[in-house]
């Protein structure tokens, strides 16, 4: 079975929704476990629990807030780099605008992820009109519209077909092998 992480910070709630909605999109997966947790909760534990990590963050100034880099610098106290090679890893961001440096949050997030040895990937859908999670699932405030709140949870859904595909040994889980619009109509 299939284990995923949804780890995130959250202050005002928003990315906290992301979260839910993420976790949701994972369960879509038949046998996939998911466990969302905030970095207030989540322990090394989970991590080395995990298959695949959905991570997200407020955006700050552009970037990962201090709370969420904390977590992730004291984990060296716990030894587990270089010991988290080849999980997967996506990543999640809410800020206050539209071009508030959601997508630098995300890359700085990936980055993180990479530098543990996770594989990072991105989505090609379009989950509504201008609404995708190429780099993350990214959103401006709470997610309110159906395409917002789908890009959250297709990010989820991938994640948990890249575990069920390579980790489930699953061929069927692939997302090409799946019926779901990857490209809507509309979606210019
Ligand atoms: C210290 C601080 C820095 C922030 N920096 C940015 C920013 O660079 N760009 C932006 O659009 N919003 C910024 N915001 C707004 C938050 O990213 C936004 O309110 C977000 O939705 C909060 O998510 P949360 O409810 O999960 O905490 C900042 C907020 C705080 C408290």
């Amino acid at each position: 079975m299939g284990n995923i992480l949804v780890l995130y910070q959250s202050n005002t709630g928003n990315t906290a929704q992301m979260a839910a909605l993420i976790s949701e999109g994972a369960q879509r997966v038949d046998g996939i476990e998911v466990r969302s947790l905030s970095i207030e909760e989540a322990t090394v534990e989970d991590l080395k629990w995990c298959h695949g990590i959905a991570l997200g963050a407020p955006t700050n100034f552009g970037t990962v807030p201090w709370k969420m880099k904390k977590w992730w610098d004291d984990l060296i106290e716990h030894d587990v780099w270089p010991h988290l090679d080849g999980k997967f890893g996506c990543s999640f961001s809410s800020a206050g605008s539209v071009g508030g440096g959601q997508e630098l949050n995300c890359m700085t997030l990936n980055t993180i992820l990479m530098n543990f040895g996770f594989l990072v990937f991105g989505l090609t859908d379009y989950t509504g009109p201008a609404q995708s999670a190429h780099y993350g699932a990214v959103q401006h405030g709470e997610p309110r519209k159906d395409g917002e709140k789908e890009a959250c949870a297709r990010l989820g859904q991938r994640l948990a077909e890249w575990v069920a595909t390579y980790v489930d040994q699953r061929p069927e889980a692939h997302p090409l092998q799946q019926s779901y619009p990857r490209l809507p109509d509309d979606y210019s």
